[in-house]
């Protein structure tokens, strides 16, 4: 038995091809044919196994190869000396490494090869008219699989649904599934077994049905991404047991109901995103507890009532995105000290009441939406914050707004029609208390003030959406 495997390299070793007969040695035979024909399903860049009979040998790119964890010498036969080398990573797609031919087909017995710790299908079945189906093979083919990272990504002809046996692959870290259009299906409450699971995106994928409860279970959970699918019903309670997580995405899906109380535990947040669902309600009493949040981008949720003042605690947050989301009220006082604030969208809700007079006080801000709204009284920003912002202010459909030009410097211009125009030059403090229509005598009527817009944006074109564009109209030339 010891005898044999020396033998046989010695007789290789002495016949030509000397390179090929080394290689032999090198790589287990039956890893090796399960590499050419995964090779030969997905790429036509060569002949493989003409072109590259030893490939671990002489890796293409997007090959990686390792010799076997805690071999010793006396594995790989006394007489060749190197140890065995396994297939350890596998590329596809994406130029260095092997493309994907047109009628490419995913190959499940990829997942049969022992040492295999990375794979990565990206931009690969794209053909519409070959069609390929995601495809697993069986749990006992893959109970073995120390694979780590799985992406699959940027196919838009892979077909099929989440194999549930994604489940037996207990070593996956890193696993993507992504912007695969035709993959749908729900995702598999298998999940759950995947402990060692730091990074989910599942994004831009035809998913649907629920967000698995069950996802509480993964507890190393640093980021999870389920954004762009169909994926219905509530965010369940449990994803407040992620206490890992830094990101979390569930943009433009169909969820409903509130957002769980239990999201405030997520402590370790620095990226929250919740646009385009169908959530209603509140936000989760201790919110502010988010301490290391900078991004909260929930617009488009039929959220209505008015905004929580506690958000105004979260003193890390860079980008606050509330907007088309039936938001009534005041701006909160509060939203004036988020020192980080980079960027505020309030556009596109019921908000009335006068723009907090502490925003300008935002030294970070350089993005302001807050167009149509109900907003009302006098513009609190001077010119400095006014040439700061440019056209990344935008305050427009808040018929109640007027500029107090005494604040105004020369050359800044003004926006929404002057405080003083048609009174007697005392600024209103609150010319629109509630419902966006002005006090006569005072400020702009609505009428009068839209019919001006109307007319001023007419003049400068579409750049002049933006109020800070209408600065421009006082000066009778654009900046
Ligand atoms: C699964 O394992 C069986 C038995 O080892 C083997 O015959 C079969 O080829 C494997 N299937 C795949 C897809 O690797
Ligand atoms: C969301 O759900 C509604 C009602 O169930 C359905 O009509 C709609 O098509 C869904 N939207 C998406 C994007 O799946
Ligand atoms: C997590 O959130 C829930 C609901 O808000 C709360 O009852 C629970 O005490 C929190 N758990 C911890 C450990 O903070
Ligand atoms: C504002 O409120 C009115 C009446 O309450 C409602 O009809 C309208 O849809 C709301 N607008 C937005 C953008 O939520
Ligand atoms: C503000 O929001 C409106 C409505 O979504 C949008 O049309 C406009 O371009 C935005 N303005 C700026 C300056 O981003």
């Amino acid at each position: 038995m010891v005898l044999m495997p020396a033998y046989i390299a010695l007789l290789l070793f002495l016949l030509p091809p000397a390179a090929a007969a080394a290689a032999a040695a090198a790589m287990d035979s039956a890893e090796r044919e399960t590499l050419f024909r995964v090779m030969e399903a997905v790429s036509s860049d060569r002949d493989w196994r003409v072109e590259s009979p030893d490939p671990c040998g002489s890796p293409w790119p997007g090959l990686e190869c390792k010799p076997a964890a805690g071999v010793g010498g006396g594995d790989a036969g006394a007489g060749v000396g190197a140890a065995r080398m396994h297939v350890t990573r596998l590329d596809f797609g994406v130029e260095p490494n092997p493309t994907c031919k047109d009628a490419a087909a995913f190959p499940p017995e990829v997942f049969s090869l022992p040492h295999l710790q990375s794979l990565f299908f990206v931009d690969c079945f794209t053909n519409p008219s070959a069609t390929t189906t995601l495809a697993l093979p069986a749990p006992a083919n893959l109970s073995a699989s120390g694979l780590q990272q799985l992406s699959i990504r940027a196919n838009p002809a892979l077909s099929g649904t989440v194999p549930p046996a994604l489940a037996t692959l207990r070593s996956l870290q890193v696993l993507t599934i992504s912007q695969n259009g035709l993959v749908r299906g729900e995702i598999p409450q298998g999940i759950r077994e995947l402990t060692s699971l730091v990074r989910l995106d599942l994004s831009y994928n035809s998913l649907s049905g629920p967000v698995p409860s069950q996802i509480g279970q993964l507890k190393s959970l640093v980021g999870l991404d389920l954004s762009y699918n169909s994926l219905s019903g509530a965010i369940p309670s449990r994803i407040g047991e992620l206490r890992q997580l830094q990101k979390l995405d569930l943009s433009s899906n169909n969820l409903t109901s509130g957002i769980p109380d239990t999201v405030a535990n997520l402590t370790s947040l620095t990226f929250l995103a919740l646009s385009n669902n169908g959530l209603i309600g509140h936000f989760p009493p201790g919110i502010s507890g988010l301490r290391n949040l900078q991004y909260l981008i929930m617009d488009n949720n039929p959220m209505g009532g008015p905004l929580p003042s506690e958000l105004g605690g979260l003193a890390r947050l860079q980008e606050l995105r509330l907007a088309g989301s039936g938001y009534s009220g005041p701006i909160p006082e509060a939203f004036g000290q988020l020192s980080s604030l980079t960027t505020l969208s309030l556009q596109d809700n019921n908000l009335t009441g006068p723009i907090p007079a502490a925003l300008s006080r935002l030294g970070r801000m350089y993005h302001l939406n807050l167009s149509n709204n109900a907003l009302g009284g006098a513009v609190p920003f001077d010119g400095a914050f006014l040439r700061r912002l440019g056209g990344n202010l935008d305050l427009s459909g808040n018929s109640g707004l007027c500029l107090d030009d005494r604040s105004v410097p020369r050359g800044v211009g003004v926006a929404v029609g002057s405080c003083r125009r048609g009174g007697d030059g005392d600024v209103p403090s609150s010319a629109s208390s509630s419902s966006g229509s002005v006090g006569a005598g005072r400020g702009l009527t609505t009428t009068r003030g839209s019919r001006e817009d109307s007319l001023l944006l007419g003049l400068l074109g579409p750049v002049c959406v933006a109020v800070s564009c209408l600065f421009a109209l006082n000066e009778h030339a654009p900046y």
